[in-house]
């Protein structure tokens, strides 16, 4: 987007060079006294005009306009920003790499990680003062909307969560990104399977998102509410796992910075909420933040027809400056 930019500014000053050398002209010329200002003018301008076109034209040999088709490329496209007009001076690394660019940077080191074993209470009392959202679940206006259990995913049972699971042994999951809990119950059943002690935190605002109703028709809807997150603990309670999951029902920003506030950390991370770049940019950026060292974070839809909304490309950037390896296991992109 930056290239675009500089590709138009250097056209859109040629017209105003051209307004300002008329308006002043025509003034030199009423005026004869100033003759040598005004020659003196004339040759100011020229010298821009011929400026501003041969940088605009060494200007588009640097920096090639992305084609529409960039978008779904495997590796992120790295602009080195240009500056033409303002004498600037030509900047020597990519911005996009520097860690210390705004893009990348996303707020201060998180809290001393607090023990594992502590985390649930913390969740309860700090988001649902002090009492678990399946107590007295569900309320009777509730209950007779819901369906017994109602899981759809996608690559919920992908065999990554088996691989990772057994490789990190995590005592804490977070699933960003949950629906209606398919991968997070999945989870939860693997944990049990492997005798493990899990607490799975489930991030998700359970609204879906605008129109998807399209494709779930089968989650209630209370006077334009979806009822995602009672059908959520409606399954969660179905499939015996309300003990190892919790859900955390803010959008996935503001619930990764209180994470982090709060010193929960995690040994496996899911990141799965939206798929566009700018949100799995965030999303993963501030996930990593909470990965415990030697924890492993993981994604879906590197490689499904959803890849070329963005994840793929977030990933890659993140990869790229940070330095990591982007691992692939099945649908989902892995980094250790
Ligand atoms: C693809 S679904 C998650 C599927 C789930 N991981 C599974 O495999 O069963 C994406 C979810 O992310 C949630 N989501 C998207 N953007 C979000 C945001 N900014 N904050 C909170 N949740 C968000 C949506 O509500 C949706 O439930
Ligand atoms: C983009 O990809 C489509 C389909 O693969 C192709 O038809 C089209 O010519 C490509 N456009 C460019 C600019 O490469
Ligand atoms: C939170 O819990 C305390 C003690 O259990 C109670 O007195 C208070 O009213 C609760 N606050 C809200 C907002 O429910
Ligand atoms: C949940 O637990 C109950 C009682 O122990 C058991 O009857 C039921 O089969 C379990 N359900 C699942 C899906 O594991």
């Amino acid at each position: 987007m930056k290239n675009d930019h500089h590709q138009h500014l250097p056209r859109q000053q040629l017209p105003l060079h051209h307004r300002s050398f008329w308006k002043n002209s025509s003034n030199y010329l009423r005026n004869p006294k100033p003759t040598a200002y005004f020659i003196l003018l004339i040759l100011t301008y020229a010298l821009g005009y011929f400026t501003a076109s041969s940088s605009l034209s060494s200007n588009k040999q640097l920096t090639s306009p992305p084609s529409p088709n960039d978008s779904a490329s495997t590796t992120p496209t790295v602009v080195n920003l240009v500056t033409t007009t303002n004498n600037c001076p030509l900047a020597t690394s990519s911005p996009i790499l520097d860690k210390n660019n705004d893009h990348n940077r996303f707020g201060p080191v998180c809290s001393t990680p607090v023990p594992p074993e502590i985390i649930r209470s913390i969740i309860i009392n700090r988001v649902y003062n002090g009492t678990s959202p399946y107590e007295n679940f569900p309320p009777p206006h509730v209950a007779e909307l819901l369906r017994p259990k109602r899981v759809k995913g996608w690559g919920s049972y992908g065999a990554v969560f088996e691989n990772l699971i057994t490789k990190t042994q995590p005592k804490t999951i977070i699933e960003v990104g949950t629906f209606l809990g398919a991968s997070a119950t999945h989870m939860a059943e693997l944990t049990r399977q492997l005798g493990l002690q899990t607490q799975i935190l489930c991030l998700d605002d359970f609204r879906g998102w605008p129109g998807f109703r399209d494709r779930v028709d089968y989650v209630p809807v209370q006077n334009g509410d979806v009822l995602l997150l009672p059908q959520f603990l409606q399954n969660v309670i179905y499939l015996n796992s309300s003990e190892s999951i919790l859900p955390i029902p803010f959008t996935t920003g503001s619930t990764l910075q209180k994470l982090c506030e709060w010193g929960v950390m995690a040994d496996l991370i899911e990141v799965d909420a939206g798929h566009d770049f700018q949100s799995a940019w965030s999303d993963i950026n501030r996930a990593y933040k909470l990965l415990r060292p030697g924890g492993v974070m993981f994604g879906h839809d590197y490689f499904t027809k959803y890849d070329d909304k963005g994840v793929r490309r977030a990933v890659d950037l993140f990869a790229k400056v940070n330095g990591f390896k982007v691992n692939v296991d099945g649908q989902h992109w892995v980094i250790e």
